[in-house]
């Protein structure tokens, strides 16, 4: 059976708010582009054609118009709703009539890694293993599902969230596994937070005496659910994959130095810009300074004002700011000085956070 593909894209993204109370945290963009697509890339260079979407009903429709029927990656996508949040595990379950017996790539849709999975999908299917899990040591492994392995490498066993971990071997949020899994899913309970841990059920595979492989992943891997993990990956992802191209117009007064690119009638006119940076389409950067890591999206404006490592996205306009860096600003946002005095007035939504 060919191997299949579960990308997980539901949840509420409460540790992204307030950028998540209007839209879903995988479609939230570094280098422009949303997460939950870099998912979709890895799995289609890894030859999955196959590919289901698990959607939460608040964000589905939104999931839904921006990755389409699949047809940019000449993939066949079906999505499948989750109508409740109640576990990893629980989705895996969901999600039984696409999956079939076909054994399956599992993707987090918030998690980002820094190299291709075609390795790791050739090794579990010629070891013929039942699962796949990847491990990377973290500073904070009392956040994720952690692994406590021998020194040779096999794994004891995995706890989701544990109080005292017993390493810093954290669970990527991409796993691989054969039909096996369905049935350790049935056996477990729910957690403490109430949800089907797919941890949980990994830990039963093991019990149940399958063949659970681990590899420590050998790339960089963020999970883009907060502010600086996502100016991080906004930040990784243009040292590493950025590019030179120019789609719009820039005068002779402005520079443009190292990898800077610029999307279809975007305008640069007397500003500086130096690389790695993207700047989107329908942008004007007038009279500025924008530094490295530095993302801009669709019809912005930056006027007489300097940027750096920041994201700003689609429609928002900085004006006469000096200067904004390490800011993650939604979209329409409105920026500018006042004239005259030194009080701040400000319009900040929910959950907003603002240093001065
Ligand atoms: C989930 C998994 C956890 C894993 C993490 C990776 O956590 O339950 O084991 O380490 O993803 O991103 P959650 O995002 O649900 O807190």
């Amino acid at each position: 059976m060919p191997m299949k593909a579960l990308i997980l894209s539901g949840g509420k993204g409460t540790r992204l708010r307030p950028l998540t109370y209007s839209g879903a945290k995988q479609l939230v963009p570094v280098a422009n582009r949303p997460i939950l697509f870099y998912c979709i890339d890895n799995l289609v260079s890894a030859g999955i054609k196959e590919i289901g979407i698990i959607i939460s009903p608040e964000t589905g429709e939104e999931i839904r118009a921006a990755v389409g029927n699949g047809k940019l990656w000449n993939a066949k996508i079906t999505y499948i709703l989750q109508d409740q949040p109640a576990g990893l595990a629980h989705a895996v379950k969901v999600a039984r009539p696409f999956l079939k017996a076909s054994p399956f790539v599992m993707y987090l849709g918030d998690n980002l890694i820094g190299r291709d999975i075609r390795q790791f999908v050739s090794d579990f299917t010629k070891k013929h293993s039942d699962a796949l899990i990847l491990l990377k040591e973290v500073d904070n492994p009392r956040q994720f599902g952690v692994a406590e392995v021998t020194r040779g490498g096999s794994i004891v066993r995995l706890i989701e969230k544990p109080e005292n971990p017993p390493s810093n071997l954290a669970l990527v949020g991409v796993y691989i596994f054969s039909p096996r899994i369905h049935k350790a899913i049935d056996r477990i309970q729910p957690s403490k937070r109430g949800e089907l841990e797919i941890t949980d059920a990994i830990q039963e595979l093991i019990l149940m005496g399958h063949k659970v492989k681990s590899f420590v992943l050998d790339s960089w891997w963020l999970d883009t659910g907060k502010k600086d993990d996502l100016l991080t990956a906004n930040a990784i992802v243009l040292d590493e994959w950025g590019k030179k191209e120019i789609g719009g117009t820039v005068d002779k007064a402005s520079k443009l130095l190292g990898r800077v690119k610029v999307g279809k009638n975007s305008v640069i006119k007397a500003s500086t810009i130096r690389g790695p940076v993207v700047i989107g389409e329908n942008t004007i950067i007038d009279h500025s300074f924008v530094g490295p890591h530095t993302s801009i999206g669709d019809d912005v404006r930056i006027i007489n004002s300097s940027v750096e490592h920041s994201v700003i996205m689609n429609g928002s306009e900085v004006i006469d700011i000096e200067r904004l860096e390490e800011s993650l600003i939604g979209r329409r946002v409105r920026i500018f000085r006042n004239s005259g005095h030194k009080a701040l007035r400000l319009m900040l939504g929910d959950d907003s956070v603002m240093e001065v």
